[in-house]
C-alpha cells in the first residue's frame, strides 16, 4: 500500500456537469494534492439523495458525469482512488455506527442543516437522512483515517462535526481507532467563490451555480464557452469603450484576473476607458478556451466504458482501504 499521507474529498452528485466554479473551489486543490498525496476523490451519490426526496434524478449518469469531469480536470485515476460512494458499501456501515455515537442536538444545530430545512419550505418532509448528512459525510471521511480533507469554508462545521463524531466513537469504545485530521481549507477568496456570470439584481456579483444558471461548465465546447460569455455582465454604466470600467465588480474582469497572464494592463486600460467590453470577452474567451482545452482533450477520451473501469478499479482500492477501517471498528465495539 502506498505511504503517501491520504486525503478524501467529495462532491455531491446533484448535477451531471461541474462548472470553473467547482474546479476553482475544490478540484484545482485535489489535482495538486495528489502530486505528494494518496487521493480518495469520491462522488457522493447517497448525499445527492438527501434534498431529492421522492424525486431522484438519473443518479448513476450525474455520478459517471461528475467522475468524468474529475477525470478531465486532471485527477489522475493511476495515482487517485476515483470511485463512487455507493460502490463501497462501508461507508453505509460506518454511518450506522456512528449513528449510535452522535446526539441529535447536535445535528440539528448545524447551519447547512438548519438552512436545507428551510429551503424545503412547509409542508415538505425534513427525512432522517437529511439530518444524517453529517454523520454520512463523517463516516466518508474517517473511513479512510485521512491527513487531512480540502474543502471550502462552508464545509467547516461538518468537518468539526466529523472530528467530535471520531472523538465520542474512541471514548465511547476506548480505543484509537480515528486519528484527528486537518481542514485544509480554499482560503482564495476569488478561486474560492468564483462568481457567475450575471449580477443579483442590486447589479452585485454572485457565486457560479446551477441554480442561478450562470455557470462555465467544463465540459462545454468552445463555442458554448464564447456563447456564455458574450452574454456575462460587465460595469453597467460603460455603455462605449470610453466610459470608465470598474474591474472589480464586472465577472469578465474577474476571470481575466485568473485566466490571463495580461489582466493588470487589461484592468488598467478598462479603467481609464481606453479598452471596451467586447474586447474583454475576446480575450477571455481566448484565455479560457486555452486554459480549458486540455480538459476537454481528456474529456474526449472518456467514454462510459472507460469511466466506468476507472470507478471500478477506484471502488476496489477504496474497499481495500475502507474493510480494514471496519474490521478495527468492529473489533473496538467488539461486534461478532
Ligand atoms: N458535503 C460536501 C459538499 O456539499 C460533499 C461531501 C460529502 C464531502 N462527503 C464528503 C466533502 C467528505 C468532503 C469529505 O460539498
Amino acid at each position: 500500500m502506498s505511504d503517501r499521507k491520504r486525503i478524501l474529498s467529495g462532491m455531491r452528485a446533484t448535477n451531471p456537469r461541474l462548472h470553473l466554479g467547482n474546479y476553482e473551489g475544490a478540484l484545482r486543490t485535489w489535482v495538486r494534492l495528489q502530486e505528494d498525496h494518496k487521493l480518495y476523490c469520491m462522488v457522493a451519490d447517497y448525499h445527492a439523495l438527501t434534498t431529492m426526496g421522492d424525486l431522484p434524478p438519473d443518479l448513476a449518469r450525474n455520478s459517471r458525469e461528475v467522475a468524468k469531469d474529475f477525470v478531465a480536470a486532471g485527477i489522475d485515476p493511476e495515482r487517485s482512488s476515483v470511485f463512487v460512494q455507493s460502490m463501497v458499501p462501508e461507508h453505509a456501515e460506518l454511518h450506522l455506527v456512528f449513528s449510535m455515537v452522535t446526539g441529535l442536538g447536535k445535528l440539528e444545530r448545524v447551519p447547512t442543516f438548519k438552512e436545507k430545512k428551510d429551503d424545503l419550505g412547509e409542508g415538505r418532509q425534513v427525512s432522517y437522512g437529511l439530518l444524517g448528512y453529517p454523520v454520512l459525510q463523517a463516516a466518508d471521511i474517517l473511513l479512510y483515517r485521512p491527513f487531512g480533507v480540502p474543502v471550502g469554508k462552508d464545509q467547516a462545521p461538518h468537518l468539526e462535526l466529523s472530528r467530535e463524531i471520531g472523538r465520542s466513537f474512541n471514548a465511547a469504545f476506548e480505543c484509537e481507532v480515528f486519528p484527528e485530521f486537518v481542514d485544509i481549507i480554499n482560503e482564495d477568496e476569488l478561486r474560492s467563490k468564483l462568481p457567475g456570470l450575471d449580477a443579483d439584481e442590486s447589479g452585485t456579483l454572485r457565486k457560479m451555480s446551477k441554480s442561478y444558471d450562470n455557470c462555465i461548465y467544463l465540459s462545454d465546447t468552445p463555442d458554448e464557452t464564447a456563447e456564455r460569455i458574450k452574454g456575462a455582465f460587465t460595469t453597467p454604466t460603460k455603455l462605449r469603450k470610453t466610459d470608465p470600467g470598474v474591474p472589480e465588480g464586472c465577472a469578465v474582469c474577474q476571470y481575466l484576473k485568473l485566466y490571463s497572464p495580461d489582466w493588470e494592463a487589461q484592468w488598467d486600460e478598462d479603467r481609464q476607458g481606453v479598452r471596451g467590453c467586447m474586447q474583454n470577452k475576446k480575450e477571455l474567451t481566448e484565455a479560457l478556451n486555452e486554459f480549458l482545452r486540455p480538459m476537454r482533450e481528456r474529456r474526449a477520451l472518456l467514454d462510459d466504458g472507460a469511466i466506468d473501469d476507472i470507478l471500478r478499479r477506484g471502488a476496489e482500492e477504496a474497499r481495500d482501504f475502507a474493510a480494514q477501517t471496519m474490521r478495527d471498528v468492529r473489533s473496538a465495539m467488539r461486534l461478532v
